[in-house]
């Protein structure tokens, strides 16, 4: 791909579109919604500071905002239906209020048969922009001021070739002490079931100097939990390997945890397996997408690796270390699934042991190889299987847990829970429980008295 970074000539016109804007929205508030992954959460946080720039006021609030953004998922039909309601609910004010703007963008939007529907059924949205124009947000915001028609900012050429780098727009963080870093974009995997190669593009990485400055600041002005994010980490290309990235951006001074998310089974290398194990500051969790325990579902995904393979690589680093938690996605009801591929996945969840799983109902997505596959599995049996396998978890969750009961864990509060019970987590990203509140953010030793298979409970040392 050309032209893989957008030039700062670029990015100097986009703050100069934000600084022409300032009188016109001062006193105004803008609210961005947020549906999906953590990517989506971190280009949200870019849009937010792009909209601040342009003068907005932040608010959480829909109601009170003027300008109102909804980011979108499509990784299963669930996240798109509640975002198409979300956009739905503004219908009555904005017939009322004809100066309140509403855009829709992210996976969703960027796909050519949803736009379609979103512009037929939801008259409410004025504008929508793909997953390649964050860094035009200030250009975007000056249309949506002035234009009389709804438009859009969409790259439309083919999806292997849309997705170019910007560096140096702001970021509105959500968050004082835990911070999402992006290394790289889209995804070349083409797993037969998933979305994101279509909504994200190719694969394309963030300079290795350009992502650890920004590691480095952000331990500067005292992060405490950073999380390199990537659809598939471990195929970084950006000057050197995810392995040397990671322990790069592990290397400053003071107590900080680096954490990274996603890894593709088949990319997971041993050197960023020792990598975990000999640097202090990298998390002590993996979080490693099995998808399947049946070599041969796992072949129709296009997973391009085996049962044993996986299994292989598991115990590996639970060997290499021993303190891990090791956490995987789960899909069940993959179309043609039988009940002995199924019998499989249970299998092997229990011969490796996993801390947690994130199970899924397969939900095809148009566009996609599996969609078009015979031998969609019917609802029931598919509900049946994620309900034993949730089962069949909670138990090894609960057995993995009760372990840490006498050990003393290091914890990063994140102050009171839901139910104003002091909390945080561990390294291996457990929920910890405890006796006495500790400002977020700050690190405390818990000795874990209690387990059950979600969090952890304990008194403060
Ligand atoms: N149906 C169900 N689950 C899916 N995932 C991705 N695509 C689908 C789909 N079509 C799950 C995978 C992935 C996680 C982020 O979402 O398990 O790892
Ligand atoms: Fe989707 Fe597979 Fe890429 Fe993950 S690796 S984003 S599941 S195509």
């Amino acid at each position: 791909m050309n032209n893989l970074f957008i030039p700062q000539t670029e990015i100097d016109r986009q703050y100069e579109i934000a600084r022409s804007l300032v009188s016109e929205t001062a006193g105004k508030k803008a609210c961005v919604i947020t549906f999906g992954c953590q990517q989506n959460e971190n280009d949200s946080e870019r849009i937010a500071g792009a909209l601040e720039l342009c003068g907005y006021e932040m608010t959480e609030n829909p109601d009170e905002a003027s300008m109102i953004i909804i980011n979108t998922c499509a990784i299963r039909e669930h996240a798109e239906i509640r975002a198409l309601s979300e956009a739905g609910q503004f219908k009555g004010r904005k017939e009322r209020d004809r100066s309140i703007k509403i855009g829709l963008c992210g996976c969703m939007a960027q796909q050519s048969h949803r736009r379609e529907q979103i512009y037929k059924s939801y008259p409410c949205v004025d504008f929508v922009f793909g997953t390649d124009m964050h860094h035009r947000v200030p250009e975007i915001i000056k249309n949506a001021l002035t234009a009389k028609k709804r438009f859009s900012f969409i790259t439309e050429s083919k999806h292997d070739e849309f997705g170019i780098i910007s560096e140096g727009m702001p970021v509105r963080r959500e968050n004082s002490y835990k911070a999402w870093v992006p290394v790289m974009y889209g995804c070349n995997n083409f797993c037969t079931y998933c979305v994101v190669p279509y909504a994200r593009g190719r694969e394309r990485s963030r300079r290795r100097e350009d992502v650890v400055a920004e590691v480095k600041a952000l331990v500067e002005q005292g992060y405490k939990d950073i999380t390199l994010l990537g659809q598939n980490v471990n195929s970084y290309n950006g000057g050197c390997d995810f392995a040397e990235l990671l322990d790069e951006c592990a290397s400053f001074d003071g107590e900080y945890r680096m954490r990274f998310m996603t890894s593709h089974p088949k990319d997971a290398s041993d050197k960023l397996i020792d990598v975990i194990a000999s640097n202090k500051n990298v998390a002590k969790h993996f979080h490693l997408p099995v998808q399947s325990g049946s070599s041969r579902v796992l072949k129709l995904m296009n997973r391009k690796y085996t049962r044993e393979q996986y299994l292989e690589k598991a115990l590996k680093i639970k060997e290499k270390n021993p303190e891990i938690s090791l956490t995987t996605d789960i899909i069940c009801g993959f179309p043609t699934e039988t009940d002995e591929d199924f019998a499989e996945t249970m299998s092997l969840v229990k011969a490796v042991g996993f801390d947690m799983i994130y199970t899924f109902i397969y939900s095809p997505r148009p566009g996609t190889v599996a969609a078009n596959m015979e031998g969609q599995i019917p609802k029931a049996v598919s509900n049946e299987r994620f309900k034993a396998l949730s089962d069949m978890e909670n138990d090894i969750a609960q057995e993995l847990n009760d372990k840490f009961i006498g050990k003393t864990l290091r914890v990063l509060s994140d102050g009171l829970n839901k139910n104003g019970v002091p909390c945080g987590r561990s390294t291996q990203n457990k929920i910890v429980t405890y006796d006495k509140f500790i400002p977020a953010g700050e690190f405390v030793d818990v000795v874990i008295e209690t387990a059950g298979a979600y969090a952890l409970g304990g008194k403060i040392k």
